[in-house]
């Protein structure tokens, strides 16, 4: 099976590469963050206290995660209900992230992760996909862009959705989820050593795919 790996920081744009590169190949793109989302989800809506680091092992065993895809579109199920519509907020990627250093948590996903790789042609995204779940990924990519550019692209987005927002405590939360989930003791973001580094910062969403479609051609 071929298996494109694409890591990188928050807000670099990977969702929206991985979609449309996935697109192009006629591949299934697998967002992993969504995985991580809804288990956080999970922690919300029980009210979880997150301080109590040492209870979150067993309270997610109660969490079943499974994906289906529905016309390319990739759906999560938590506990059989799909929460596609709930995950992409803030508070809920700020608990997906805290989970994310969970031994336990992190290896029932990579299994599910790893499967679906062997099973199908993938584009994966993620913060370790490279490094940990798919090392044998035929290409990898790191993708990032200054937190400046990414802070821009998020506030853009939310603008267009009528949101309120600030584009500085953007650019700070940006900052704070970079620094853990690079600074984590398992799996954390790195590029891969053979991973191809693109920094979109001054790209459009056409030259990155471009880029990356052109290092397929080359690896298959
Ligand atoms: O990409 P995202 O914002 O949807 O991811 C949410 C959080 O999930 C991220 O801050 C860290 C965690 N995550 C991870 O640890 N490993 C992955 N492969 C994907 C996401």
């Amino acid at each position: 099976m071929m298996n494109i790996a694409i890591d990188g920081p928050a807000g670099a744009g990977k969702s929206t590469i991985a979609k449309r590169v996935a697109k192009q190949l006629g591949f299934i793109y697998v967002d992993t963050g969504a995985m991580f989302r809804a288990m956080g989800l999970y922690f919300l809506r029980n009210q979880f206290d997150m301080e109590q680091k040492s209870l979150l092992e067993e309270e997610s065993k109660k969490i079943d995660i499974a994906l289906k895809f529905e016309n390319g579109e990739q759906q999560v199920l938590l506990n059989g209900e799909n929460v596609n519509g709930y995950i992409r907020v803030e508070e809920v990627g700020k608990i997906a992230s805290i989970i994310a250093t969970n031994p336990a948590i992190r290896t029932r996903l990579l299994e599910l992760q790893q499967k679906i790789a062997r099973e199908n042609h993938v584009v994966m995204d993620g913060r370790d996909i490279g490094t940990c779940v798919l090392p044998n990924a035929q290409v990898k990519i790191y993708l990032t862009a200054s937190s400046k550019e990414r802070a821009r692209r998020r506030y853009e987005e939310l603008i267009a959705k009528g949101e309120q927002c600030d584009i500085a405590i953007i650019e700070e939360d940006i900052i704070q989820r970079d620094y853990a989930d690079m600074n984590r003791e398992i799996a954390p973001l790195r590029q891969a050593k053979d991973a191809v580094l693109i920094d979109s910062s001054d790209m459009t969403i056409e030259e990155v795919v471009h880029a990356i479609l052109n290092e397929y051609e080359q690896k298959k």
